[in-house]
């Protein structure tokens, strides 16, 4: 493991005086972490220094070529004040397969984990309190090398910025509405999607836009040849509740593997549901919302923790899931999701890494 020198940021901002109103991803703290790449030379300068702009030449390839990727995560404070990631490991594990897939070098987990353990408890203090509040962790590899040949990159910056967060939806816990896409496309096989590269994220801005003025709050997006079969709605992985049998889309090289999608899956077996992937025909999923057999559908992320929605749309057709509330099986997988993660709940399965 590398060894990390530490910066003191002289100049602390102003902590947010109302944690009631953080939204997502608006304010950053006092820090943040880097290290830097070099072909033949490994990782190195491991660094946590003051939060600020670094310069970045305007031939970098990642401004050209976009070789960026990404993972979210976040540290939650216990009653007791103690601070706790959850699943840290993961993400990073995550992110070294993200960087496989786009020629990027494999991460060094074990710097990057001690990096941003360092970094939180030097920003502890940012560490909301309020309930359904967290600290989001955004871990970011970039290519720098200078020039325009396509090809690798020889060089990368990581580097780890923290944000005070409240809930990812302005609708909190409520139910959102969600467009499923049947124009555009997220990914194809044998494509990028199942990795976190900021290209994803860039190709579904447009129909998220579309669709936000129609009074959406996300699409879902189906698969990118037949556009038939549900892949995922970008910030989160999608399941669906018949009864107590919970379906999600099998992974099949174009969805993002989410970290809490697995988590929900195992919790949803604890408490006695039936969990299952499958491949999910979009219009069985309407046909079966609208006979009444699709008792539920919701999101899962980490941005969006569990997400309900209330009601799909496609084309003129519109469904209401169960009641348009949240259904009691969201409810208690949120309930027992978080009640692991903020320390309510014992941490049976070992995914919690206390601070
Ligand atoms: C997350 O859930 O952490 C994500 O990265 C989704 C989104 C905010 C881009």
């Amino acid at each position: 493991m590398l060894n990390i020198s530490v910066t003191r940021n002289d100049h602390p901002k102003q902590k947010p005086a109302d944690e009631g109103v953080l939204g997502f991803g608006r304010l950053f703290t006092d820090h943040m972490f880097l290290m830097d790449y070099e072909e033949g030379r490994g990782w190195h300068d491991a660094r946590i220094v003051p939060y600020g702009c670094f310069d970045i030449d305007p031939a970098a390839m990642v401004l050209h070529y976009g070789q960026a990727i990404f993972e979210g995560m976040k540290c939650y404070r216990r009653a007791d004040g103690g601070l706790q990631l959850f699943r840290p490991a993961d993400n990073l594990a995550r992110m070294s397969r993200s960087a496989k897939r786009m020629c990027m070098p494999e991460l060094d987990e074990e710097t990057a984990l001690e990096g941003l353990r360092q970094l939180i408890r030097l920003d502890a203090d940012w560490v909301p309190h309020r309930d359904g509040t967290s600290l989001y962790i955004r871990p970011t590899m970039i290519s720098m090398d200078v020039g325009l040949g396509v090809h690798a990159s020889k060089k990368y910056r990581f580097f780890v910025i923290l944000s005070p967060v409240g809930a990812y939806y302005k609708e909190g816990l409520k139910p959102v509405s969600i467009y499923v896409e049947d124009e555009f496309v997220r990914a194809v096989r044998g494509g990028v999607g199942f990795t976190k590269c900021a290209g994803n994220y860039a190709a579904s801005i447009l129909a998220g836009d579309v669709a936000e003025k129609k009074g959406f709050s996300q699409v879902l997006w189906l698969d990118g040849v037949e556009q038939r079969y549900v892949e995922e709605v970008g910030s989160m992985n999608m399941m669906f509740a018949y009864g107590d049998r919970i379906v999600t889309p099998r992974l099949n090289g174009s969805i993002l593997p989410g970290i809490t999608r697995d988590s929900v899956l195992k919790l949803a077996v604890k408490l006695g549901y039936k969990a299952e992937e499958a491949r999910l025909d979009v219009h069985e999923i309407f046909a079966d919302a609208k006979a009444g057999r699709l008792t539920e559908a919701f999101g899962t992320g980490t941005a969006a923790v569990i997400s309900p929605v209330g009601v799909l749309a496609m084309k003129d057709e519109k469904v209401t899931l169960g009641d348009g509330g949240i259904g009691p099986i969201a409810q208690r997988l949120y309930d027992t999701l978080t009640g692991i993660q903020y320390g309510r709940l014992p941490d049976e399965f070992g995914w919690i890494l206390p601070l």
